[in-house]
Parts: structure tokens; sequence; C-alpha cells
């Protein structure tokens, strides 16, 4: 098969460098957004008179067909094109003869990889997007059921104060709203055109790179052409906020499989997203988020795939910058078959309220409670603490919890405690306590969930 770029050689290629070269192996699925800069770039150079309107319109509705090829899986794809663009442009010329000989015009596959891959990040963006609200809308509509749940709140994995439980899965909606802004912001970037660059320089050629952009959506056209057939920065970025959102996913998972322990006892996760062993039948084993956690690797390890990549590459394009979709690919992959899954999991979980509520009086939960009631009885933090401190010592040695001290005791520790104490020892007590913006407290909770539910609501 004869190279479109064959002009000046006479030897053949070897068929090991076709194979070490191609990238239609993996390229192929950026065939869709290909054909749609080809043919943003036809409309463009028809109005600006490079290709008559018949021209365009046949390079328009045969890129269309070849398309619909693709989709039915009828293309024959093959190593010696090298790439999807050099298929879906041999293909047009077979059809087309010297019409599709002129879709190229003013354009390079420098520019044009750096568009298939905007265009392909801007709708992955839209589809991550997606996703992410999904999960936290799994969150919260499980949020209403369980605001009468009470759980420790941890710090380095010790029991620390109680928190609804909601909090947890507020929390994750937080981290995972960041991850959707994150997204957003990429998006400003990625949406400026690289049509227009050509190879590295721009062209002679009177092409209107704004109109090119324009029909495909970006923002604007690239104002410098060395940048921007250069620039991977826009899949790093992307790939960076899937490696935050792996993070959290990762940690959310993590959580989980230590709430579904014995040694914890409070979740039950559902049979559909947990395995059994092939040798312990009473196995029940957290496979799927054990997995989401694990598969966090391949979507970080992306992040400084990339990096190495591009690092100490000159200006412009370079052949290294096709890499770039190996590590793309592999974790927007991963992190959109962890993030289908999560919704389902979440929603199916169970919470063994018996089994939180009964060990919720170990740990002194209430301390920082009791604590905090000292300081507004006029005692400083750090005598507060102390006290606090020295009472939950007197409790070890008698395994009983603050709520057990009789008055007596309390106020032999610190005169400034008075009979209402009470009315902030135990777990109940110290979770309704707590009042501040954002704490885990029902009344700081439930306002969020309402805040939450609003925001998540379907936009009319
Ligand atoms: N397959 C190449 C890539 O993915 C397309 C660009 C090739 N450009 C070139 N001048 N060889 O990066």
């Amino acid at each position: 098969m004869a190279k479109a770029w064959g002009g000046r050689f006479e030897g053949k290629t070897d068929p090991r460098v076709e194979t070490f070269t191609e990238s239609i192996s993996f390229d192929a699925r950026l065939a869709a957004v290909d054909l749609c800069g080809s043919q943003g770039h036809a409309k463009m150079l028809a109005q600006v008179g490079l290709l008559t309107v018949a021209e365009c319109d046949a390079i328009c509705r045969t890129l269309d067909e070849i398309g619909g090829e693709i989709a039915r899986g009828e293309f024959r794809f093959s190593v010696e094109l090298e790439d999807i663009h050099m298929h879906i442009e041999s293909a047009l010329i077979a059809r087309q003869g010297d019409v599709g000989r002129k879709l190229h015009t003013g354009r390079s596959r420098n520019d044009q990889v750096a568009t298939d891959l905007k265009l392909y990040i801007r709708d992955a963006i839209a589809r991550v997007d997606g996703l992410l609200a999904d999960v936290q809308r799994a969150f919260v509509e499980r949020g209403s059921g369980d605001l009468d749940v009470i759980v420790p709140g941890y710090t380095h994995l010790q029991r620390a104060q109680p928190v609804v439980v909601v909090h947890y899965w507020l929390a994750y909606c937080e981290k995972l709203q960041r991850d959707r802004e994150r997204l957003a912001d990429c998006l400003k970037r990625v949406n400026i055109s690289p049509l227009g660059a050509a190879a590295l320089a721009g062209s002679s050629l009177p092409i209107d790179p704004d109109i090119s952009a324009a029909l495909l959506g970006f923002s604007a056209p690239a104002a410098n052409s060395l940048d921007v057939s250069s620039d991977r920065d826009f899949v790093i970025e992307f790939v960076n906020g899937l490696a935050l959102i792996a993070v959290h996913l990762a940690t959310w998972a993590e959580e989980w499989i230590l709430w579904s322990t014995i040694e914890f006892g409070y979740l039950q996760l559902p049979d559909a997203y947990t395995t059994g062993s092939s040798i312990m039948p009473q196995k029940r084993n957290p496979d799927v988020l054990e997995l989401i956690r694990g598969k966090s690797a391949r979507v970080m390890a992306a992040v400084p795939q990339l990096l190495l990549l591009v690092k100490g590459l000159p200006l412009a394009y370079n052949r290294d910058l096709q890499e770039d979709k190996i590590a793309l690919f592999e974790a927007l992959d991963t992190i959109s078959a962890c993030l289908e899954l999560a919704p389902a999991i979440i929603a199916g979980a169970r919470l063994n309220r018996q089994q939180i509520a009964a060990r919720l009086e170990e740990g002194f939960l209430d301390a920082t409670a009791l604590m905090e009631y000292l300081i507004l009885k006029g005692v400083p933090m750090r005598s507060a603490h102390e006290t606090v401190g020295q009472l939950v010592s007197q409790c070890e040695s008698k395994a009983c919890r603050l709520a057990d001290l009789p008055l007596a005791a309390l106020q032999a520790a610190c005169p400034n405690i008075m009979a209402d104490v009470s009315q902030v020892l135990g777990v109940h007590n110290a979770v309704n306590a707590l009042r501040s913006y954002g704490s885990g407290g029902p009344a700081s909770v439930a306002q969020q969930l309402a805040i939450w539910k609003k925001r998540l609501a379907p936009q009319q």
C-alpha cells in the first residue's frame, strides 16, 4: 500500500517498523472525533474558497459513510496505514479521488491529532461528570434514610467524636464535587482549537482558524501554532483530575471494606457486589471494592507516565506524543468502570444499625463534648483538656463510661461542673451538641443534605 507521505521515499518501510510505529490498534477509538474534526475543517475550507461547496459536501457525505462503516464494524483496519487519520483519509481518497486528496489542505496530522484529542476529552469530561453526579446522587438518596444513624468519626483510625453517618456520605459528595469542578476548569483549556496550526508554523493558505474553531464548538483558535501542536497539558490535567477521583474512590472503598469486616460490623455489602471464596464456604469478600481500590493504581500511574512522556521534548510535535493515548485511555476506561459500579454498591449496602449502636459508647466519643462544656463554664481550653484526660483515665481503670461517673467525682476533678453536665455526656448528647457550620451534628448534616438534594436535582 502506498504511503500518503511516500513521495520522497524509494525504499519500502520495514514491516517491523510498521508494527512498531502503528497506533491504529489504540487510536481507532478516535474515529468519531476525527471524522467530526475533518468535517469542521472541510467546511472551513469551503467558506474560504479552498474547496467548492460541492467538494465539501462530497467530502462530508463520504466521511459520514465511512463513520457508519466503522461504527458497524465493517471497516478494515491495517497497520500499514499507521493511524486512524491515515485510515480515514485513504478511505476518503479511495472513494472520492482528487476531491478526497484536498481534505488535508492547510492541515497536518499534528494539529489534527491534537484536535481529535481535545474533542475526545471534551466528550469524556461530560461523561465522567455525569458518572460523578450519579455517585453523588447515590449517597444523597440513601442519606434521608440514614439520618438517625450515629457512627464514631475516626482520626488515625481511632475512635474520635460521634457524627451522623450521613456526614460520611456527604464528605464523599464534597470530594467528588471538587473533582467535577476540576474537570470543568480543565475544559476551558481543552476547548481551544488546534486547527490552523498545521504542522507547526501555520499556513500560507487563506485558512481561517476562527471558522473551524466555531464550527467545532471550541471557544477560540490557539494563538500560537508551535505551542498548540506540542501541547499535551490538557491531557495531563484531565488525567490528573481522573487520578484524584481514583484517590477519592480508593478512600471510600477502603473505608467500606473496613466497615464491612466483623471487627467493625457497620455495613453489609450487597450480594451482587461481593464474592465468595473457593475454599472457605463462609466467606463474603468485598472484591469489587478491593478492585476499585486496586485499579486506582492504573489511573494514578497514568499521571507520571504522561509527565515522563512530555518531559524535555522540544517543540513542536514529536512522535513520542503518540503514546499519550495509551495512558489517557487506560486512565479513562479504568475510572469509568469504577464509577459505573459505585452507585449500586452505595445504594445496596445495609447499615447494621444495632451493631453500630451496641458499641457506640465505647471509646469515649463524648470526651471532646465534655471538654467543650468545661470551656463554656469558663475553664481554659488546655486545663479542660487535662481534666477530661484525667477523667477518662479514671473511667478506664473502672471500666466505665464518662456518663457513669457520679457527679461528685466529676466535681472533684473540676468544681465548674454542674448537674447540667448530663446534657453533654453520652454519645447522643455529644453528637447533638455539635453545632458549628459544616459539623457532623444532626442539624448541620440535615441542612447540608437538603442543599445536596437541591444541587443534584435534575435541572429544569
Ligand atoms: N498517530 C500520530 C499520533 O498519534 C498522529 C500524528 C502523526 N504526525 C506525524 N507527523 N507523524 O501522534
